[in-house]
């Protein structure tokens, strides 16, 4: 395989120079152009405006964020320096609202800091970096299990349709609905995937082509609304997708547009996968009815990617909400680092949890 995709790092930090260091995703595919992030407001902003995005990757770039936050800190007891930690983490968590990761990689950095409050500032300081470098790689071994698990529901020569990016751009690395493409990649299954252009922000048509492509994965660019003919077509034997949150019941949120086609693989048999670490998975949000849907500007509906308006700017109502709720019903399996949950997923999810906290989590 191609292994281009794979020099590419969506997110570093770069400690020497207390930044953040990102793929600016706004510019792909025309330009792959880094960035280096060392003020809390160009780190929440980079956030807010997707020049970094995906759930995992977000999570990633807070628990960098918050480090290099309080790194420069003059605190010199623990409870100035907590609260200090305090302001910065709820800055960053205002960045965008959906994506559970953003929160779960917070959380972890703030355990972090209370397990280690009878130490030095300075070695508080040290543990955080720690902490936020093993988010990410958790991340990237996470992904890899994930390929794995789903991996082994595929045949060769099987058509997935995917939505959105929940690729190695959305992550770490390897993403996760791309982890099991890359993994049979490697071992020759010739997939053939169709990836949703994914309006407004066209994540699936920039991103997901992009970083499929240049691994060397057969991939065709279809509008959202041509999901049902390829279907229709019999060219699709699964649809893999990421998420943002999934709740304990099953309920799933993801970009915009997912929930139409989870309704048009249950309509023609297709089974419809969910790729989820376990840190976007929230047992703490009953159903997706709890979920906080994010909303955005509406000139992402109709200006963002256009030369001129496409639409009238008067007279006209705009409604532009980023992620939209797969019912559980429709959703085949949720794949997991841990293993593959199955419906019911109020029982399934649990034992994940379970298996997880088995393997010392
Ligand atoms: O608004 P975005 O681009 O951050 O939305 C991303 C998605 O919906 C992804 O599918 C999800 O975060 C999973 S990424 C592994």
């Amino acid at each position: 395989m191609d292994k281009k995709v794979f020099e590419l790092e969506t997110v570093v930090l770069d400690d020497a120079n207390n930044a953040v260091v990102i793929i600016d995703q706004t510019l792909l595919p025309n330009e792959v152009k880094y960035l280096h992030l060392t003020e809390q407001a160009d780190i929440w902003e980079a956030i807010y405006e997707l020049r970094v995005r995906g759930a995992p990757a977000i999570g990633i770039t807070a628990g960098y964020g918050v480090y290099l936050g309080v790194k420069g800190s003059q605190a010199n007891d623990f409870a100035a320096f907590a609260a200090e930690f305090g302001a910065v983490k709820k800055y960053l968590a205002s960045a965008r609202p959906t994506a559970v990761n953003l929160f779960w990689a917070l959380d972890k950095m703030e355990a972090c800091l209370q397990a280690n409050q009878d130490k030095s500032v300075a070695e508080i300081k040290e543990a955080l970096r720690v902490q936020s470098e093993e988010i990410k790689a958790e991340d990237i071994r996470t992904n890899l299990a994930i390929g794995e698990y789903g991996l082994s529901l595929l045949q060769p020569d099987t058509g997935i349709l995917t939505h959105c990016n929940a690729g190695t751009l959305a992550t770490g690395k390897y993403g996760t609905a791309t982890a099991p493409i890359y993994l049979g990649q490697e071992r020759g299954y010739n997939f053939k995937v169709f990836a949703d252009e994914t309006r407004p922000l066209l994540q699936g048509a920039r991103l997901t082509t992009f970083e499929l492509a240049q691994a060397g994965v057969d991939v065709t660019l279809i509008c959202d609304n041509m999901a049902s003919t390829v279907m229709r077509n019999g060219w699709v034997q699964a649809v893999f997708v990421g998420c943002d949150r999934v709740a304990a019941n099953g309920d799933t949120a993801n970009k915009i547009g997912t929930s139409g086609v989870a309704i048009l693989a249950h309509t023609y048999g297709i089974p419809f996968y969910v790729c989820a670490p376990t840190s976007t998975i929230d047992m703490n949000t009953a159903t997706g009815w709890d979920i906080h849907i994010e909303q955005r500007n509406p000139e992402e509906v109709y200006k963002k990617w256009y030369t001129q308006p496409m639409a009238p700017e008067t007279g006209v109502k705009f409604f532009n909400p980023a992620f939209d709720v797969s019912d559980a019903r429709f959703i085949t399996g949720i794949i997991t680092e841990f293993g593959i949950a199955r419906p019911p997923f109020t029982q399934s999810l649990k034992e994940i949890f379970k298996k997880k906290a088995e393997a010392g989590y």
